[in-house]
């Protein structure tokens, strides 16, 4: 009780804030350290971060490999064989990691006959537009699975699966400059 009557006391020398609601008056104490210091530290970090994440491109960074990282699981639902789709075989021609084991699956297997800049030879330029199969992504995945047996254009489907058939599309697509983007290609969730 006398505690209690001396904090009281020691209150009252406090000055009162101005305002009062419902009768309910306020004093006018100092905010303790610890929370001002914690004010000011976030202050701080906040700018830190802002400017890490803008200045540096990390942001950006992070979201190149979201993406990714999104292509690779549907790379590999390609491998238990899920089906692609155009908008999928797209994105991937944007993917430069995809890009790249296409291109080597390319250069072993299909650069004999259509070239190594896929200009054509025994088979036909896949640069040009020109397409006597189809010209959408979907187009040329079913074309390397299936083959022509009878134009002289093996059936890759059992001998190098959907994954890498997809990777394959995924390079021809990218060094194809005729090749238009289907509608929804380019976003990461579909
Ligand atoms: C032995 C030669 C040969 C090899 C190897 C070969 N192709 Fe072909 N390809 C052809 C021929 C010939 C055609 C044309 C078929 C036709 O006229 O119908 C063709 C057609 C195609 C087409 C369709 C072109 C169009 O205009 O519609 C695509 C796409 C294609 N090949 C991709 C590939 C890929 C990818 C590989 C490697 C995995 C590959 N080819 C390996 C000979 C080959």
């Amino acid at each position: 009780m006398r505690s209690e009557m001396s904090k009281y006391e020691a209150n009252e020398e406090k000055e009162l804030r101005p305002h009062s609601y419902d009768g309910i008056l306020e004093f006018d104490k100092r905010l303790p350290n610890w929370w001002l210091f914690t004010l000011y530290a976030t202050v701080i970090f906040s700018v830190g971060y802002w400017a890490y994440y803008h200045w540096t491109g990390h942001m950006e960074d992070g979201w190149v490999r979201v993406k990714s990282e999104l292509e690779a699981v549907r790379l590999a639902a390609l491998s238990q064989g899920a089906p692609p789709d155009d908008q999928q075989l797209w994105n991937f021609s944007r993917d430069a990691k995809i890009v790249s084991a296409g291109e080597k699956t390319f250069r072993a297997t299909c650069a004999a006959c259509h070239g190594e800049n896929l200009q054509g030879g025994i088979g036909p330029n896949l640069t040009d537009g020109q397409w006597i199969h189809g010209g959408r992504p979907m187009d040329l995945f079913h074309t390397v699975v299936n083959g022509v047996a009878e134009k002289g254009m093996p059936t890759w489907g059992p001998v190098l699966g959907q994954q890498r058939i997809a990777e394959v599309v995924a390079f021809i697509i990218s060094k194809n400059p005729t090749m238009e983007k289907p509608p929804g290609g380019g976003d990461v969730v579909q």
